[in-house]
């Protein structure tokens, strides 16, 4: 599989043109996607950042019976519990779209971390290259739910993640190969506390988050972040 080294990194001016130039990016890649192949494929990311961008989604004309949504990583709590990903997902954008039940793949964390990766996994296993992976970035360089120091099998799809640094402990993420399978990476990154993240990236330190290469593009969205420091 070729990756590729063509990062991109985009300062903005205000967290709201972040949002809107995030929001634009999918809409555009979905339109593209469902004239090429029927179909539009993007992995979501949990944190503050994308769900502002969700709630701008909820209101777009898009053609939502041909797309398909993944997670990229998911907390090993019940389906209705406040902190998981897939219901902040649902509560800011897919209730209110026609995207079919049937093409929105939650992460069966509830399971626990082997039992929720396999069985992720196996959802996995017929789908081909996403078309966007969406990803935040932590303060420590974690992205999804790896982190930094943290040993995950590559050869799996979808990984169990034990002590995470960041409550709660156990997770299931996608693995970095899995993410890289993917045409574009879209990172979103706001807010001084992720400086020190970049500094690391942009010095070529080895953090989680420069690992992911896919196969087209990283477009790295950034706001109160020096990319001069
Ligand atoms: C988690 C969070 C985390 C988040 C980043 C960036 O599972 O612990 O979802 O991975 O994506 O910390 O989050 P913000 O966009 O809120 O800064």
């Amino acid at each position: 599989m070729t990756q590729t080294n063509n990062i991109q990194w985009h300062s903005l001016a205000s967290i709201e043109s972040l949002r809107h130039q995030v929001c634009d990016e999918i809409v555009q890649r979905a339109t593209e996607a469902i004239a090429t192949s029927g179909k539009f494929s993007i992995v979501l990311a949990g944190g503050h950042t994308p769900r502002a961008v969700y709630r701008l989604l909820r209101d777009v004309k898009a053609d939502w019976a041909h797309w398909h949504v993944y997670h990229g990583d998911e907390r090993c709590l019940a389906p209705d519990h406040i902190d998981r990903n897939s219901l902040m997902a649902r509560q800011a954008w897919l209730q209110y779209v026609a995207i079919p039940e049937s093409q929105i793949h939650d992460i069966p964390a509830e399971l626990g971390p082997v039992a929720g990766a396999r069985a992720y996994a196996q959802t996995l296993k017929e789908v081909g290259t996403f078309d966007v992976v969406l990803l935040g970035l932590g303060e420590d360089g974690h992205t999804a739910s790896l982190f930094p120091g943290q040993l995950v099998d590559n050869s799996a799809d979808a990984v169990p993640v034990f002590n995470s640094p960041k409550p709660p402990l156990e997770r299931v993420s996608l693995s970095q190969q899995r993410l890289n399978n993917s045409r574009e990476v879209l990172f979103l990154v706001t807010g001084a506390g992720k400086q020190q993240a970049v500094d690391n990236w942009r010095n070529g330190v080895a953090i989680p988050a420069t690992l992911i290469a896919p196969k087209e593009s990283v477009e790295i969205f950034c706001y109160e972040v020096d990319l001069d420091a």
